[in-house]
């Protein structure tokens, strides 16, 4: 029924010459349509270009979301004719309906496997690239406050490194209680949680959290005690301590965990499998919590891939909800993570004006004893975002500053 021929033609179509040939290439079960786009044949299944029909029918433009009617849909549905031109393709298919796809919409939509990781690094997410304590001053970036305020670009660069790394540093922050709004304003909104919008960190009697204290902070991730843990921190330095400590330590539990995985994998495997409980219980701001969140330290997917990490010993619970026999397996591999993390950790001490922003879900954080005295009180504006909100900025930014046609 389809037969090949290319036939090479010029009408006038609004005003513009465009060529059309008609194509033709059908794979050999039928279910797949061939484009040859820029040199490179780019295969498309028939059932995903009638479900991606961009049609007003079938699409809302201004929505930019599908509407096409599914209780209708014909999984086996078939093109009767295709018609290219220099910058789109028309489908008729055998129903009647008219589908028109722009080339460049159809080249981001690429299914080749290359693309594929491409689209992933360029549009999903960056890729991480993992490193060592001793590595720090090289991959820690700095930015300027004014500049992540004013420039599109230097905020793209802020989110885009600390995605890539898990840490990144503003430096001249204005001395304020409010400095960090604009910050947060520039790429969405906080993660509220029980400790607040905003929190502070200082030294506080009767604490409602061990992270008020002067005393040392171990390494942990901040709330896993949440099921929707916030995906990062910012802690602005109002002021830091003159006093020796208040240094912060940070790790990369992405080179941990690999190196957990290659040189000891039964205490990977039992980070990665056993759930434990992580609590957090008190009253804060007057409202009383109790909050629990079971999870391992390490989470990965199907791919192996780590999508969370979990640790905190004050914020790990009592109930230990496996069974007996791993209790002290696992006991042991936990003194070995949090063992390697401060083999691996880098030791820096922010000064008033910096905001430290890092991925809560990636990287340990621990703090260093430290000293206030009357004319020197250490205090610290805390905030949490999370990761949809500044992989969208960051999709948002690179359409706009690299001016992508055809990404949506
Ligand atoms: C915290 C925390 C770090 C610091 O509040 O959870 O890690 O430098 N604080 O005080
Ligand atoms: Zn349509
Ligand atoms: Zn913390």
């Amino acid at each position: 029924m389809f037969v090949t021929k290319r036939v090479q033609s010029a009408r006038i179509l609004n005003q513009v010459t465009v060529f059309i040939r008609k194509i033709h290439s059908f794979d050999s079960k039928g279910k797949v349509l061939q484009v040859k786009i820029n040199g490179e044949q780019l295969k498309f299944p028939y059932v995903w270009l009638r479900d991606n029909c961009q049609c007003d029918q079938c699409f809302h433009k201004s929505a930019k979301s599908r509407i096409l009617d599914w209780s209708k849909f014909n999984i086996n549905v078939k093109p009767k004719e295709v018609v290219e031109t220099s910058d789109s393709m028309k489908v008729e298919w055998t129903d009647g309906h008219i589908s028109q796809y722009g080339m460049n919409w159809l080249k981001y939509r690429n299914f080749s496997p290359e693309h594929q990781q491409q689209y992933k690094q360029a549009i999903f997410k960056p890729g991480k690239i993992t490193w060592n304590g001793h590595q720090f001053e090289e991959i820690c970036s700095r930015h300027d406050y004014n500049e992540v305020l004013h420039s599109d670009k230097a905020l793209h660069d802020w989110l885009h490194k600390l995605a890539q790394y898990g840490v990144a540093l503003i430096k001249n922050t204005p001395n304020s209680e409010t400095a960090i709004d604009a910050v947060v304003d520039r790429v969405g909104f906080t993660k509220r949680t029980h400790y607040g919008i905003k929190f502070i960190v200082q030294n506080v009697e009767n604490t409602s959290n061990v992270a008020y204290l002067s005393s040392n902070l171990q390494m942990h991730t901040d709330l896993p005690y949440y099921e929707y843990c916030p995906g990062t921190n910012l802690l602005h330095c109002l002021v830091q301590t003159k006093s020796t400590g208040g240094e912060n330590l940070l790790s990369d539990c992405h080179y941990v965990a690999h190196y957990m995985k290659q040189n000891h994998p039964e205490e990977y495997r039992l980070l990665t499998e056993v759930e434990v409980e992580w609590s957090d219980i008190g009253v804060e701001h007057g409202n009383e919590f109790f909050k629990l969140h079971r999870g391992p330290v390490i989470c990965i997917n199907k791919l192996g891939e780590i999508t969370r990490i979990n640790f905190s010993i004050p914020q790990r619970g009592s109930h230990f909800p496996g069974q007996l026999e791993i209790v002290e397996p696992w006991y042991k591999a936990h003194g070995l993570f949090l063992e390697l993390n401060h083999r691996c950790a880098a030791k820096f001490k922010t000064t008033d004006g910096d905001i430290l922003t890092f991925d809560n879900i990636r990287l340990l954080h621990g703090r260093n004893a430290y000293e206030d005295n009357n004319n020197n009180v250490r205090k610290l504006i805390g905030a949490y975002m999370d990761w949809d909100e500044i992989y969208s900025r960051l999709r948002c930014l690179k359409v706009k500053l690299e001016k992508l046609d055809g990404i949506y």
